[in-house]
C-alpha cells in the first residue's frame, strides 16, 4: 500500500522515496517531506513548523510581519490572512471578497489516489487535491480541482497544480531547459537564493524558451550521484514555474497553468480541473532522474509506448514546399533501397501551398500537384514496402485560403487591432467548438479516405492578440480552452484512427511536453539538424524526454566538416530518419547510409526502449558519449563524440553504467570478454579524430 493515512496525516511512498504531510495545527495542510523513503513511519518529521517556533524566539517576533501561512510550508498556499509566498489558488468571489481561507474537510483514500478535500471557511468553494502515487517508477502525480457549489460565479485569478517543497534549510540550485526557435532544450544551471526565479511561457503553446521541467540539487549532483528533486507540468500551452526561496530559507516550487493574463469564471456547480504536475525524487543524480521520468513516459503517457519506431524519410530540406506525385515517388524509390520504412511529406501538399503565403487552412489535395489525390503517390509509396505519412498544420491559417475567406473571424483576434501575422499565418481560434469540428472534419476525411499511418503536426508560430471577440463568457478562458481544443481535436482524431502514429512539431521542439504525449508518440525536436548543435538539443531533451520521443533526421546540414558517419550516429540517438537531398546523394554515400540503417534497426530496441546514460555532456566536456543498456542489461550500445579536441594527448575514456558488474560483457572493437564492473570501473578508451565519432554495441556472454 503506497498510501499510509494516520491521524490527518499522510505518507505517500514509492519504492525508493516518500512525500508526507498532513494538517498542522494551525488547520492548514502543511508539507512534512520529500525525500528518500525512511525506514518506519515514525521516522517522518511532524509538523516543521512546530521545530522552528520552540527554537527560535526571534521567529516568534517576526510573526507580526509574518502570517503562519508564511511559515508553514504549505501544500497549496492561498495567500489569505498575512501570507505573502507564492499562492497555488488566488479568485475573487462575486461580493468582491478576495480572501481565500482553506480548511481541511476530509480525505479518500483510493489507493494509489489520495485526496484531500479542502473548503473555505464561510464560501461554498471547495479544493480537491489529488495525489496519485506512481510507486514503480518514485514519482508523485499532482492535480487540483475547483468546485463552485454557491449561486454566484467565482473568478479565478490563479490556479496552480502543485506546490513542491524540498527541505527546509538547504542552499539547491535549479537546472531547467531554456533556449528559442533552433536551440531549443540548452540545459542551464544557477543557484536559487532568496526570492523567486520564473520560469514561463506566454505564448500559447510550451514553447521553445523554456520548458516545463526543473531538476534541483544541492549544487554538487551529478549524473550518478547526489539528491535531485524534479518535476514537470503535462500541459501544452501557457504555463508557470515560481521557484522560490522564502527569507526563513524555505526553497519551493509552484508549478500551473501561468497566471499572466489569466482569468477563469468559475460558474455555480461548476468545477475546474488544473493539469497534473508529476514530479519525483532521487538520489541517484540526473541521469536516474531522467530515467524515472523516460519510464514514466514510455509506459503511461504516449499512446503508443512499447512500440518501434520505423525509420523514416522526409524531403522538406530539400525541396521545401516543392513536392509533387512524380518528384515524391523518386524520393520514395532511393529512400526505400535505402531500407526507409516510412515516407512523410512534408509541407507543400495541400490545396494552394505553393509556398508559405497561402493555403494553409485548406486540407485538401492540390489538383495541380497531385491531379489524382494523394491515392497514387501513397500506393508507390506502399508498394515499395514504405508506410505513408503526412504534415499538416491544423490550428493555422493563411488570410489567402479559401477557408479564411469563409471564416475571417475564426482567428484568434481583437476586432479593433490588425491582426499579426507570423509566417504569413493567423491562429485558428480552438476554444471554438465549430473550428474544432471543422478540423476533426478534414482530418477525418483525409485519414479515411488514405492509408496513412503518420502524421507530423505542426504549430509554427505564436500568439498575437490573444483577443476571442464572440467568447460566451471571459474572453480570457481563450488561453486554457484553446489548448483543450487541440486536445479535443487531437483526441478524437486518435480514437477514430488509432493507428497512427502521431508527431509534434511546433517550429521543431516549441510544443515538447507531457500533456501532448498523451496523443502525440514523438516530437520533432528541433529545425536545427547541425549534428553538433543538435547533440547539445538532444543531450537538453533527454533530461526529460527518452530517446523513443526523439525524431533526429540525418540532412545535409554540416555536410561540409562533419563525416556522414558522425551524422548518422547523432540522429541514431533517437528515432532515426533521413532528410537529405537523397537525389545528389552518390553511390557511396546511399551504401554507406544502407549499413547504418541496418545497423540501427538491429540496435533500436536498446536505444528507444532501454536506459539512458549520458557518459559525457555536450554542455561541460570536449567530446559527448550516450549509452543505452537493454532493460534486462544483457545488451547496449555506446555512442562518442568528439566536438574539438583541446589536448590531443589526453585519452579519451567513457566509463560505462548500467552493466550487472559481475556479468562478463564484450564491447565492439575490443577483444575478450570483461565483467560489467571491470568496463564500469577502467572505462573503454576511444580513438576518435576532430569531429570523429563511434557506435560500439555491447553484448554479454551467453
Ligand atoms: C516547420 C517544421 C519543419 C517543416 C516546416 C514546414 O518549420 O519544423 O520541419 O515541417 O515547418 O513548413
Amino acid at each position: 500500500m503506497p498510501i499510509h493515512a494516520c491521524e490527518n496525516s499522510w505518507i505517500l511512498e514509492t519504492q525508493h522515496t516518500a512525500y508526507v504531510f498532513g494538517v498542522h495545527t494551525t488547520g492548514l495542510l502543511a508539507h512534512r517531506y520529500w525525500g528518500a523513503k525512511l525506514p518506519y513511519p515514525g521516522d517522518y518529521p511532524g509538523d516543521l513548523i512546530e521545530d522552528r517556533l520552540v527554537t527560535s524566539s526571534y521567529v516568534l517576533k517576526e510573526i507580526p510581519f509574518n502570517g503562519l501561512g508564511n511559515l508553514v510550508p504549505q501544500e497549496y498556499p492561498t495567500g489569505a490572512g498575512t501570507e505573502y509566498v507564492e499562492p497555488c489558488l488566488k479568485v475573487s468571489f462575486a461580493d468582491g471578497v478576495r480572501d481565500l481561507r482553506l480548511k481541511f474537510e476530509r480525505a479518500e483514500v483510493a489507493d494509489p489516489e489520495l485526496r484531500i478535500h479542502l473548503r473555505d471557511a464561510t464560501y461554498p468553494l471547495s479544493v480537491i487535491l489529488h495525489y496519485r502515487v506512481w510507486e514503480a517508477f518514485d514519482l508523485i502525480e499532482r492535480w487540483a480541482v475547483i468546485e463552485n457549489a454557491g449561486d454566484a460565479p467565482v473568478a479565478l485569478e490563479r490556479v496552480l497544480s502543485a506546490q513542491w517543497h524540498l527541505p527546509i534549510g538547504g542552499h539547491y540550485h535549479l537546472n531547467h531547459l531554456n533556449g528559442r526557435w533552433a536551440n531549443e532544450f540548452q540545459l542551464r544551471r544557477e543557484p536559487l537564493v532568496q526570492g523567486v526565479k520564473v520560469l514561463e511561457s506566454r505564448r500559447i503553446t510550451t514553447s521553445h524558451h523554456h520548458n516545463p521541467w526543473f531538476g534541483i540539487d544541492r549544487g554538487s549532483a551529478d549524473e550518478e550521484r547526489g539528491d535531485v528533486w524534479f518535476g514537470v507540468l503535462a500541459w501544452s500551452g501557457n504555463w508557470k514555474m515560481a521557484a522560490e526561496v522564502t527569507d526563513f530559507s524555505s526553497t519551493r516550487v509552484s508549478i500551473g497553468l501561468n497566471d499572466w493574463d489569466f482569468r477563469w469564471s468559475l460558474e455555480p456547480e461548476q468545477s475546474f480541473t488544473t493539469p497534473s504536475s508529476i514530479a519525483g525524487y532521487t538520489e541517484q543524480g540526473f541521469g536516474a532522474a531522467s530515467r524515472h521520468l523516460h519510464d514514466f513516459i514510455r509506459e503511461t503517457v504516449v499512446p503508443h509506448g512499447d512500440a518501434l519506431h520505423k525509420v523514416l524519410f522526409n524531403s522538406w530540406e530539400t525541396t521545401l514546399f516543392d513536392v509533387a506525385e512524380s518528384s515524391q515517388a523518386q524520393f520514395a524509390e532511393i529512400a526505400a533501397a535505402m531500407g526507409i520504412e516510412l515516407f512523410v511529406m512534408d509541407d507543400g501538399w495541400f490545396h494552394g501551398r505553393k509556398d508559405d503565403y497561402a493555403g494553409l487552412g485548406d486540407w485538401w489535395p492540390d489538383a495541380a500537384k497531385f491531379p489524382n489525390g494523394l491515392g497514387p503517390l501513397i500506393e508507390r509509396v506502399n508498394q515499395l514496402g514504405m508506410d505513408f505519412g503526412l504534415w499538416i498544420e491544423p490550428e493555422m491559417v493563411n488570410p489567402d485560403s479559401e477557408l479564411y475567406r469563409q471564416h475571417p473571424d475564426w482567428v484568434i483576434h481583437f476586432p479593433t487591432r490588425s491582426r499579426t501575422e507570423g509566417r504569413h499565418q493567423l491562429i485558428l481560434n480552438l476554444a471554438k467548438p465549430d473550428v474544432q469540428d471543422y478540423l476533426i472534419e478534414k482530418i477525418d476525411i483525409l485519414l479515411s479516405e488514405s492509408n496513412i499511418t503518420f502524421i507530423k503536426w505542426d504549430m509554427n508560430r505564436n500568439v498575437s492578440e490573444p483577443g476571442w471577440p464572440d467568447a460566451p463568457g471571459e474572453p480570457r478562458e481563450l488561453w486554457v480552452r484553446y489548448v483543450q481544443g487541440v486536445y479535443r481535436v487531437w483526441e478524437t482524431l486518435r480514437q477514430r484512427h488509432p493507428h497512427v502514429t502521431w508527431q509534434s512539431c511546433s517550429g521543431g521542439g516549441g510544443r515538447a511536453d507531457l500533456g501532448i504525449l498523451r496523443f502525440a508518440d514523438q516530437v520533432w525536436v528541433s529545425d536545427n539538424t547541425i549534428p553538433t548543435s543538435r547533440l547539445a538539443i538532444q543531450g537538453g531533451f533527454s533530461q526529460v524526454f527518452p530517446a523513443s520521443t526523439m525524431e533526429a533526421w540525418v540532412t545535409d546540414m554540416g555536410e561540409e566538416f562533419l563525416p556522414l558517419e558522425f551524422r548518422f550516429h547523432s540522429s541514431m540517438c533517437g528515432v532515426l530518419g533521413v532528410g537529405a537531398n537523397l537525389r545528389q546523394w552518390g553511390e557511396k554515400e546511399i551504401a554507406e547510409a544502407k549499413t547504418w540503417i541496418a545497423l540501427y534497426k538491429e540496435i533500436r530496441p536498446i536505444i528507444q526502449q532501454g536506459d539512458l546514460y549520458r557518459l559525457g555532456s555536450p554542455f561541460t566536456d570536449e567530446f559527448i558519449g550516450v549509452q543505452y543498456v537493454s532493460k534486462d542489461q544483457t545488451s547496449g550500445v555506446l555512442f562518442a563524440f568528439l566536438l574539438h579536441r583541446l589536448d590531443p594527448a589526453a585519452p579519451l575514456i567513457l566509463y560505462p553504467r548500467g552493466l550487472v558488474p559481475d556479468r562478463l560483457y564484450t564491447i565492439e572493437g575490443y577483444s575478450g570478454a570483461r565483467s560489467g564492473a571491470a568496463w564500469m570501473k577502467t572505462g573503454v578508451v576511444v580513438q576518435l579524430p576532430n569531429f570523429g565519432s563511434t557506435v560500439r554495441r555491447i553484448w554479454s556472454e551467453k
